[in-house]
């Protein structure tokens, strides 16, 4: 594995591999299984990978976690590496913005709720350093962790509305064996925190279960996930939504693709987690978020294996 820290050396490094199918996982590091599984579906579908760790500043907001992000580079390039990246681009702060930046890549309307709403400018963050990246790397394929399904929404957006030439692809959620999606973010939780962590996971499988009873009343759902969540006294809502998905438009009743996703603080720490709904010719489907394992008819399965892949 070659790493990489500046955007020259990465181009040219990747010059002979142009004409062979060029795979990207960006992400912020502190890598854990749920971005080692894009670099195995990168792997799969692709000849070269290219990985960048990069914690980018345009997408936090003043009062957010930018400074205590975790980090820890050795170990995420001895996974890097040992996963079979091929390159890890990690430039510094300087190297991507080494001026104050006058572009800014703004996708409207599906940014305006969910994690939009309470993390004003955090989609531009993320537009921006994703056009950028992809300007640097300029892969075939992107791929994505659907954990947040928002995001991938906002970049598939932008990538048809800028006829961007790369292809994104949406993994599945990874979880911990008892159901708590990846995140870096989970090592800020206490015993106690990640203990009832599991809140998220159990909303949505209370409003899967409500919805494989039939109910596809937006409000009816969101209140059953809604009082799942309030059985946690160490969790504050920051926000339950179901939306169609991908556009996000509101919906009073589900009746195509529909977005579970919800947003809860244990103290500081902000956790997200969703699943997907969706009624096809009138059957009800929950989505993996991966649709080339998708198939109508999971009401025989565990109710843990209905949403993602799991980490035990
Ligand atoms: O999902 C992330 O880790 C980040 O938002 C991304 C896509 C790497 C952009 O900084």
């Amino acid at each position: 594995m070659k790493c990489v820290t500046t955007i020259h050396e990465l181009r040219s490094d990747l010059k002979p591999s142009r004409g062979k199918i060029i795979g990207f996982v960006p992400t912020m590091g502190y890598l854990h299984e749920g971005h080692l599984s894009l670099v195995e579906r990168a792997k799969k579908m692709c000849d070269v990978v290219v990985m960048s760790i990069f914690v980018n500043p345009l997408q936090f907001g003043p009062t957010e976690d930018l400074e205590k992000y975790p980090r820890d580079l050795a170990r995420d390039t001895a996974l890097a590496e040992a996963n079979g990246v091929d390159f890890l681009f990690t430039p510094s702060v300087e190297e991507m913005y080494p001026t104050a930046s006058k572009t800014l890549v703004t996708v409207k309307d599906i940014t305006d709720s969910l994690c939009g709403a309470s993390r004003p400018g955090h989609f531009d963050g993320v537009a921006t350093v994703v056009s950028k990246l992809f300007n640097i790397v300029q892969p075939d394929y992107a791929f994505f962790g659907m954990k947040d399904a928002q995001q991938v929404a906002v970049i598939q957006q932008m990538v048809s509305d800028l006829n961007m030439p790369v292809t994104i692809v949406p993994c599945e959620i990874v979880r911990e064996a008892d159901g708590l999606a990846l995140s870096s973010r989970n090592v800020y939780l206490n015993e106690e925190q990640r203990r009832q962590a599991l809140v998220l996971f159990r909303s949505l499988n209370t409003v899967k279960q409500a919805f494989d009873n039939g109910e596809r009343r937006t409000a009816a759902l969101k209140e059953a996930a809604v009082s799942a969540i309030s059985k946690s006294p160490e969790a504050r809502i920051d926000y339950v939504e179901i939306r169609e998905y991908p556009s996000l438009a509101e919906i009073e009743t589900i009746d195509g693709e529909a977005l579970v996703a919800l947003a809860v603080y244990f103290e500081n720490t902000r956790l997200i987690d969703n699943i997907k709904l969706s009624v096809r010719g009138g059957n009800a489907h929950v989505s993996h978020h991966d649709e080339s394992q998708n198939s109508p008819g999971h009401g025989d399965r565990s109710e843990l294996e209905l949403c993602g892949q799991y980490n035990n």
